[in-house]
């Protein structure tokens, strides 16, 4: 294998892991797409490098720039490591809702952190409103991963063909959270254009809108909730809601149980997202599909290690 020129060459063409123990006895295969495997331990990685090689290719960064952006933590790693690479300075602006796992790991990348109130879209002190005013106050360049085309755009350029090449060109159903909404529909619309019958499946939060927003026969529920990463009570503008077939709703308890499975019995160092994900796809399979059933393992166990959900169960002595 020769040299990589830089660790962003390594961004995407993650493995496919089948999930044998925690999908056993259903009627088809439960997949995971182990998009933590990324450098920089999240699906994020891919829309970090495609957002900055599009700023560089319409010439808007020049070295040196300061970049911003809103985010849960997982982007702002996937920037911070673009910017590392390129000579940028990163600002990432935080709910302080996010883990300090991820506090600790934007420090450590060299990012400064704004660390905001839980606050709702409408809220001048919400995380995206904040980013976009520092961007306009000091000229920073904003990344706007809430609302930018080359985010889908690239998971329909690299995740979905990967998807479909890993699955042998059969796919029954492709089960992922909605953050920005970039993968779900990015990922979903290639895989509907090469795969007639694929279900593409929102997996949410009970607490987050979106599900209602997908489909009405969903209880119109906002309230908060502890995963991380998805959900919302908007639908982002990077997000297609009509490229989503269905969704299911997941509880915190569900979703942090079924990370722990994932774990324990796959060994599979995922995130609290990659439950919730991993929940719905049982559902769906069990339903019965035309084929595989793929799920996104979004991002690392790493940035959950403070949280007492992740060690529930386990035994610390001494
Ligand atoms: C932690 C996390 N981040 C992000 C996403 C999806 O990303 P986006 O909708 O922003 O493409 C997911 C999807 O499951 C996720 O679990």
């Amino acid at each position: 294998m020769q040299p990589s020129p830089s660790i962003l060459d390594r961004v995407g063409n993650t493995p496919m892991v089948r999930l044998s123990r925690v999908a056993a006895g259903l009627p088809v295969p439960v997949l995971g797409k182990c998009e933590f495997l990324n450098p920089g331990g999240s699906v994020k990685d891919r829309i970090a490098l495609a957002i900055l090689d599009d700023a560089e290719a319409k010439g808007l960064l020049r070295p040196g720039a300061t970049l911003v952006e809103a985010t849960a933590g997982n982007t702002g790693v996937g920037l911070a490591l673009v910017a590392a690479a390129r000579g940028y300075r990163l600002v990432c602006v935080l709910p302080e809702k996010m883990s300090a796992d991820k506090r600790a790991a934007l420090a450590a990348v060299g990012a400064e952190v704004v660390v905001v109130p839980n606050a709702a879209p409408s809220s001048p002190e919400n995380f995206q409103n904040v980013a976009r005013r520092l961007a306009a106050e000091h000229g920073w360049f904003p990344t706007e991963q809430f609302a930018h085309p080359a985010n889908p755009r690239v998971h329909e350029a690299t995740t979905g063909p990967e998807v479909l090449a890993q699955c042998g060109g059969r796919v029954g159903a492709f089960v992922c959270g909605v953050g920005t909404g970039g993968t779900i529909t990015g990922a979903g619309r290639f895989l509907k254009a090469r795969c007639p019958g694929v279900r593409v499946v929102l997996a949410d939060p009970v607490g987050s809108r979106l599900a209602h927003l997908v489909d009405p026969a969903h209880p119109d529920h906002d309230a908060a909730y502890q995963v991380e990463g998805i959900g919302g009570s908007v639908m982002p503008a990077a997000c297609d809601p009509a490229v989503i077939d269905a969704a299911e709703r997941v509880s915190d308890d569900e979703s942090f149980e079924t990370t722990r499975r994932l774990i324990r019995e796959e060994g599979l160092l995922v995130g609290g997202s990659s439950g919730t994900a991993v929940a719905a796809a049982l559902r769906v399979a069990a339903g019965g599909c035309a084929g595989p059933v793929v799920a996104l393992l979004a991002d690392s166990w790493d940035r959950y290690l403070s949280r007492p959900w992740l060690r529930a169960g386990g035994a610390v002595s001494g």
